[in-house]
């Protein structure tokens, strides 16, 4: 087992964030100094409740904030030690970063087949583009069988796996995947979770995803981060997360307790010690 030293040290840093705020509308502060890294081959989370910031941190890592009015105003985003904060969503997906949206995002109207197809619509080579849905095929044995059904007759489990196959189609090196369980009974969640266990070990792909559902996440992922109001309150080795008290309590849904932070833990601690 890592120690989170050796995680943090490794040489084979992808994706390396560092002291990101980013600003909504010019005017709403909503990251507020988000520091992570992903090293090469590993899965790393996001973790917190609703509007803790995760999707705005993945937005801001693959370029998408601009459609939503957002900037990075602070801060440095690097993959593979090169700054990235200048180049479209169409150069990351190039460069081997590709991003699947929360809520899957399937067009509605075409075929499952046709949703894949449109994550290799920039290559020409056929041959390539057959045996890349091929691919995607066999990690979604589903997909295949829906192959020519329409996505919005298709379920959420399926709706998700298309739009994981579709950002498999371009050959990624990184995947940023939003919220993969939203929605979904517990079962199919537990089949996105191994596919993308999967993706990770046969595929190489590294994997940074943003989750609600902390303890689906953290039995999948290498690393955690856990935020809360746009910041990283606490991160470690997703064994070291699952065993920690706190996490237990806040995230896992273990402890019985109404407190719902890590901000309400410390002045709670805090408390208990001027009580003392
Ligand atoms: N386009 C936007 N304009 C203004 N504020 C926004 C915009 N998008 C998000 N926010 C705000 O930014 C904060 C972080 O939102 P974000 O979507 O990143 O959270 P999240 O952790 O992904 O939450 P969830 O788990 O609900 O998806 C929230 O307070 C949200 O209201
Ligand atoms: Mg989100």
């Amino acid at each position: 087992m890592v120690s989170k030293e050796i995680y943090m040290s490794t040489p084979n840093i992808v994706l390396n964030v560092s002291g990101i705020e980013v600003i909504y509308n010019h005017v709403i502060l909503v990251l507020k100094g988000v520091s992570l890294n992903v090293p090469d081959g590993k899965i790393a989370a996001v973790l917190g409740g609703n509007g803790a910031g995760k999707t705005t941190t993945l937005r801001a890592i693959s370029n998408l904030l601009k459609a939503e009015r957002g900037e990075v105003t602070k801060g440095s985003i690097e993959l593979r030690g090169e700054r990235i904060e200048n180049l479209t969503p169409a150069d990351l997906v190039q460069r081997g970063v590709v991003q699947v949206m929360e809520g899957r995002h399937c067009f509605a109207h075409l075929t499952i087949e046709e949703n894949l197809l449109t994550g290799s619509y920039t290559r020409k080579d056929k041959g390539e583009v057959a045996a890349n849905l091929e691919k995607v095929y066999n990690y979604f044995p589903r997909l295949k069988t829906r192959r020519t059904s329409q996505a919005a007759y298709t379920s959420g489990g399926e709706q998700q796996m298309c739009a994981i196959g579709r950002a498999l189609m371009t050959n990624p090196s990184v995947m940023l995947l939003d919220e993969p369980s939203m929605g979904l009974a517990p079962q199919i969640v537990e089949e996105v979770f191994e596919i993308v266990k999967d993706l990770n070990q046969k595929e190489k792909v590294t994997f940074l995803l943003a989750e609600q559902n902390t303890n689906m996440a953290l039995k999948y992922a290498d690393y955690g981060y856990i935020m809360e109001s746009g910041r990283i309150v606490m991160d470690g080795l997703a064994s070291d997360l699952r065993n920690n008290e706190d996490v237990k309590e806040f995230y896992l849904g273990m402890g019985g307790s109404e407190r719902k932070s890590f901000k309400d833990v410390k002045s709670y601690k805090r408390r208990k010690r001027w009580l003392a």
